[in-house]
């Protein structure tokens, strides 16, 4: 299987629960890797760009308002199949339709405000936009490949 990386997100309700290094944990424990982090507070310029692709669309001034209502923290994951399996992971993007035991539903769900959308991570769904999404927020020189395979395409 090949080795990938892609873009993930923790959000601000995650963030503000403090559940960054719980999240790592989950990653790390599957055997994906981080190999660029930053955390940033982002702008609704920012923001607005990086969801371009979900303007116009009825959820969207909700979703900026989220994405910029506290810091996230961001990060690169490589491994094998990283794009899917960090979705998998990740689980349904609505907290109360994703499965017991992943993030999504163990770090995002409200019994109390079920219908929530604030849903504790964001990832690369394709291995197009996983390129576009990580150069979005990163530099070549921010990224630590920790593949040989990796390394070796990079020169
Ligand atoms: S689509 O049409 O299938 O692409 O939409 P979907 O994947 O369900 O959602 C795209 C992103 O929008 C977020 N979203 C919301 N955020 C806040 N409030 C509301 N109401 C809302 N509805 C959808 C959803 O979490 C997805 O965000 P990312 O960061 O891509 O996971």
């Amino acid at each position: 299987m090949a080795i990938e990386q892609t873009l993930s997100i923790i959000k601000p309700d995650a963030v503000e629960k403090n559940r960054i290094g719980d999240i790592y944990s989950r990653l790390e424990k599957v055997g994906l890797r981080i190999v660029g982090a930053k955390m940033m507070h982002l702008t609704r310029q920012q923001a607005e760009r990086f969801y371009a692709i979900h303007r116009g669309r009825p959820y969207y001034k909700n979703l900026i308002n989220f994405m910029t209502s506290g810091p996230v923290m961001i990060q690169v994951l490589e491994g094998e199949n990283a794009i899917g399996h960090y979705r998998k992971l990740m689980g349904n993007t609505l907290p109360k339709e994703a499965a017991p035991g992943t993030i999504r539903r163990d770090f995002a769900f409200d019994p109390a405000d079920p219908e929530s959308h604030h849903n504790a991570v964001h990832g690369s769904d394709s291995a197009e936009t996983a390129r576009a999404e990580i150069d979005f927020f990163f530099r070549p020189d921010e990224i630590l490949s920790r593949s040989d395979e990796l390394c070796n395409i990079a020169g």
